[in-house]
C-alpha cells in the first residue's frame, strides 16, 4: 500500500503538467474534472494522493496522469540520448509530452549512451535514483556486448581480477563477470557505473565494442514483451526489486 500525500487540486495538476495554476482553475471550473465519479468544483480542495490516484480521478474523461513518486522501466531504443542537455532526440521524447512539464522533474537512472539500447530506469524520485546509482551499493548491470573481433579466451579472467585500469583512470576497476556467448559475444556484469564502462573495459584488452544492449539492472530484467521504445511504470513493490539479491 503505498502512502497517501495530501495536496491542492490546482497545485497537484500544475504538478502533473495540465497547465499552469491558472490553467487548471479553469480546468476545474469548467467541470472536466472528476474524483470517484463526482465533479469536482474547488481547485483548492485538498486531495488525498498516492499511487491509485489514476483509478479515481478523471481530467477529461481520462485517468489523471500517475503521481510522484513514478519510477518507470524503459526499453531504450538505439539513437536517443538520455541527457536533458545532448542534441538529438532524447529518450524523454518517447513518453507523453505532459510529462516533461512535471515538478518534480524525470531523469534517467544513470545513463546509457546514444549507441546502447536495453533497460533504462527513469524517475522523479530522487531517493531511489541516488539509491540505485550508488557507488556504494554495487547494484549489478548486465549488458550483452558485440564484439568487432573474436575473444582471445582470456577476457574473463582479466575482468574478474579486479586489477584492470581504464585509460585515464586511477582506480582499477571492481571485479567484473564475463561469460562468453559465443565467439564474438559475450555477458557482462558489472558493479560501477564508470563512462562508457563497458566500450572502454573491451578496448583494454584490444577488442572493439559494436552493439551494446543492457538486459538488467539488480533484481530487475528487461521484460520480453517490451519493445524498443516502450516504457511501463512499475508499482513502487516491483521498483524496490532492482535491490534484490541477484
Ligand atoms: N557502458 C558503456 O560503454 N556504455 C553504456 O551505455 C553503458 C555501459
Amino acid at each position: 500500500m503505498s502512502k497517501a500525500m495530501m495536496a491542492r487540486l490546482d497545485r497537484l495538476l500544475a504538478n502533473l503538467g495540465y497547465g499552469s495554476r491558472k490553467d487548471v482553475q479553469a480546468l476545474v471550473a469548467s467541470g472536466k474534472v472528476m474524483l470517484d465519479g463526482k465533479v469536482l468544483k474547488d481547485s483548492g480542495a485538498r486531495i488525498a494522493v498516492d499511487a491509485t490516484l489514476p483509478e479515481r480521478m478523471t481530467i477529461r474523461g481520462l485517468p489523471v496522469d500517475p503521481p510522484a513518486p513514478l519510477v518507470l522501466i524503459m526499453h531504450k531504443p538505439l539513437g536517443v540520448v538520455c541527457s536533458h542537455k545532448e542534441d538529438g532526440e532524447k529518450i524523454y521524447d518517447l513518453l507523453p509530452r505532459r510529462w516533461r512539464l512535471r515538478d518534480p522533474g524525470l531523469s534517467t537512472v544513470g545513463r546509457l549512451d546514444k549507441d546502447t539500447s536495453g533497460l533504462i530506469l527513469i524517475t522523479d524520485d530522487g531517493d531511489f535514483l541516488h539509491r540505485v546509482i550508488s557507488p556504494k551499493r554495487h547494484v549489478p548491470k548486465t549488458y550483452l556486448a558485440t564484439l568487432d573481433r573474436p575473444l582471445a579466451g582470456t577476457e574473463a579472467e582479466v575482468f574478474a581480477a579486479g586489477t584492470l585500469m581504464l585509460d585515464g583512470e586511477e582506480k582499477p576497476l571492481l571485479p567484473a563477470q564475463l561469460d562468453v556467448v559465443d565467439e564474438r559475444t559475450a555477458r557482462l556484469t558489472i558493479t560501477e557505473g564508470r563512462y562508457h564502462q563497458v566500450r572502454r573495459m573491451f578496448a583494454a584488452v584490444g577488442n572493439h565494442v559494436v552493439g551494446l544492449h543492457r538486459e538488467r539492472i539488480g533484481g530487475l530484467i528487461l521484460p520480453a514483451d517490451l519493445e524498443p521504445g516502450q516504457h511501463r511504470i512499475l508499482s513502487a513493490e516491483e521498483a524496490e526489486g532492482v535491490f534484490a539479491d541477484v
